[in-house]
């Protein structure tokens, strides 16, 4: 079945994942959706000092926005923040150090963040494919603790900030790649199969999109979705999968291109006539299934994640 799915996943990626699929896509595109002005609007963007994020960040600024980058490294991150205020002329951009991996960090940084500033789109963008086994200071897996646990953490604890505000969001960057994973609860720290980055990190996008279903449920107030960025030439892809990025060359979309979607979700007022809970592709609400893959998860099996979020989330405060 898994060779099923990651060969029926791969030619659709070639189809629309890629650079000609954006430029396809684009030709439905409403241009006026991103003409949008936002000062006095408040946009966390984790991960924001790279690829996507940055991209993303650098956007939001010009159209006024003021926006909060959270990353870990302190001098990759105030390099980015300086881009930022220069390219765009805005200097409402703010850094806060917070490695997401870390979830008492995430707990602190939250505490302070409510005590000085308001909150109207949190974008968690913020991901890794760490492709051995590696532990984090706590003892947790790091894909895991960072893709999956630091997004719970980060947006449960925000969630009550998020829902004070005006058309509040949360958008998270997921991936296409949870289409070849079906919701799995039993290893969640990868301790007990052969180890594979690739789908760990796949498992953990099915995680954020199974999560952001709920969570769009649960809260009405707020405006969730998720997305697929496409297949995007970042640090991030030259890092973790430098034969596939090494393959695709020039056929990968620009960081801009893959940011198009998130920054859609974010600013446009179409974004929100949709309904909340679903996973975007290029601009549309796009299946969270591939035909014939059997990834569906039960009830049963979602609520089993999330009280093993809760109960690490808790236990790490
Ligand atoms: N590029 C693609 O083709 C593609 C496809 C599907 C989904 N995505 C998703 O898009 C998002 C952005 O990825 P990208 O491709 O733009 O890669 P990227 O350039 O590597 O950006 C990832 C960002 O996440 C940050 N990050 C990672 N671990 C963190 C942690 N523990 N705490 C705080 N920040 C952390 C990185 O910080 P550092 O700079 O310090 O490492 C970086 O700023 C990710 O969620 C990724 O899974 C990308």
């Amino acid at each position: 079945m898994l060779l099923y799915r990651s060969a029926a996943w791969f030619a659709k990626g070639l189809r629309e994942y890629t650079k000609s699929g954006y430029e396809s896509a684009s030709k439905d595109f409403v241009p006026d959706d991103l003409e949008v002005q936002v000062p006095g609007r408040a946009f966390m963007v984790t991960g924001g000092n790279s690829g996507i994020g940055k991209a993303t960040a650098m956007e939001i600024a010009k159209r006024g926005g003021t926006v909060h980058l959270v990353c870990r490294d302190p001098s990759r991150a105030e390099g980015a923040r300086a881009e930022i205020i220069e390219k765009s002329g805005n200097q409402n951009i703010f850094l806060h150090i917070v490695d997401l991996s870390v979830p008492k960090s995430i707990w602190k940084f939250v505490e302070n963040f409510k005590q000085e500033h308001t909150l109207n789109v949190l974008i968690n963008n913020a991901g890794c494919m760490v492709n051995k086994r590696e532990l984090t200071e706590d003892g947790l897996e790091k894909n895991f603790a960072t893709n999956t646990l630091g997004m719970y953490i980060l947006t449960t604890a925000l969630i009550p900030v998020l829902e004070k505000e005006h058309d509040p969001r949360v958008i998270t960057v997921s991936s296409g790649g949870m289409l070849v994973q079906k919701l799995n609860t039993d290893d969640l720290q990868s301790e007990r199969t052969a180890f594979d980055g690739t789908m760990v990190y796949a498992q953990n996008k099915r995680q954020q999109v199974v999560l952001t279903e709920r969570w769009a449920r649960a809260h009405p107030a707020i405006h969730f979705s998720c997305m697929h960025p496409g297949w995007v030439d970042t640090p991030g892809v030259r890092l973790s999968m430098p034969g596939f990025h090494a393959r695709m060359g020039a056929r990968l979309r620009s960081e801009a291109q893959g940011a198009d979607t998130v920054l859609w979700l974010a600013l446009a007022p179409a974004a929100t006539a949709q309904p909340s809970g679903c996973f975007f592709q290029d601009r549309k609400p796009a299946p969270t299934h591939l035909p014939l893959a059997r990834t569906s998860s039960s009830p049963a099996e979602e609520e089993k994640l999330v009280e093993i979020l809760e109960e690490l989330a808790r236990r790490f405060k």
